[in-house]
């Protein structure tokens, strides 16, 4: 379905996630933790990706300032009223509890780097900025898609640790945030796609460059950051069935930019990534530079 019914209809999703999921307040959390060193060890450096994660959304809102200068209404609408309150929520609740756990601070990576101002020259070209939205659509339904994977893990994760403030007044509602996130791209991703918009050679070139510069979540393009996320992956016990974790995050891209081509179920470049990344760490450690 494209046209005027499905706009509504994201549109409408966009005013449902502001109205039914206000960003989490800190004084919310019940901040008991049992056995911090234990909590530490096992999760520590897993929480202390996430927090980065979700406090680099101010970097990922320049970003996309830049990369998208022309932003629809329903798009601003999302990133200003819904998304970015949420996730700067969800960085300083996890932050404050890997402090809690007896950790340092994250150190958020706020710089917008020269590729992306590099292409935001070219996104006031409106052929580029359509390649430049579906992109932007497409990278948001991947990391989206990473983070509820990942916060599944570690709510069971901790309540099998015995952490049940943990688990149910910090992963609970940062988890059953995640997927409005998800639902918002993928359904504007498939409406920009099946409004045919796109001409041929946009969508080919679209395809190039996805699979040049497809990062996993938080990876930024720099090895460091792969390290950490190939031991993050690890640690939540993806690395067990790579495929499976590969169809998750990236079954949307191979419907709507590869057309499922050849049956296709993830594109490769997916695995590829989450290979490399697990390489590195099992190379260089999570705490490599
Ligand atoms: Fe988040
Ligand atoms: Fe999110």
């Amino acid at each position: 379905m494209s046209g005027p019914d499905s706009s509504q209809r994201i549109l409408d999703h966009v005013r449902r996630l502001g109205e039914e999921h206000p960003p989490i307040a800190l004084a919310s959390v019940d901040r008991e933790v049992h056995a911090p060193r234990r909590v530490a060890e096992r999760y520590g450096h897993v929480i202390d990706y996430l927090a980065r994660v979700e406090l680099e959304v101010d970097r990922n809102v320049l970003e996309l300032l830049v990369l998208l200068p022309d932003v629809s209404e329903v798009d601003r609408m999302f990133y200003a009223d819904v998304w970015q309150p949420q996730e700067i929520q969800h960085g300083l609740i996890l932050d404050r509890l890997q402090q809690d756990l007896g950790r340092p601070a994250t150190e958020p990576h706020l710089e917008v780097s020269f590729t992306i101002k590099a292409m935001g020259a070219l996104a006031h070209f409106s052929a580029i900025q359509d390649i430049a939205r579906l992109l932007y659509y497409l990278t948001g339904a991947s990391t989206e898609r990473q983070a509820v994977l990942a916060y599944n893990v570690l709510h069971d994760g901790m309540t099998e640790l015995g952490e049940p403030a943990i688990a149910e007044t910090i992963i609970a509602p940062i988890r059953r945030q995640e997927p409005g996130h998800f639902a918002f791209y993928r359904m504007s991703a498939t409406e920009l796609v099946r409004s045919g918009a796109l001409r041929p050679w946009q969508m080919y070139l679209a395809r190039m460059l996805r699979e040049k510069s497809y990062n996993l979540v938080g990876t930024n393009g720099r090895d460091e950051y792969r390290a950490q996320m190939g031991g993050v992956v690890t640690a939540l016990g993806f690395d067990t069935d790579l495929e499976r974790y590969a169809r998750e995050v990236g079954r949307i891209e191979a419907q709507l930019l590869w057309a499922g081509a050849q049956g296709m179920e993830f594109p490769p470049y997916v695995l590829r990534a989450l290979r490399e990344s697990i390489d590195l760490y099992r190379e260089r450690g999570f705490a490599a530079a």
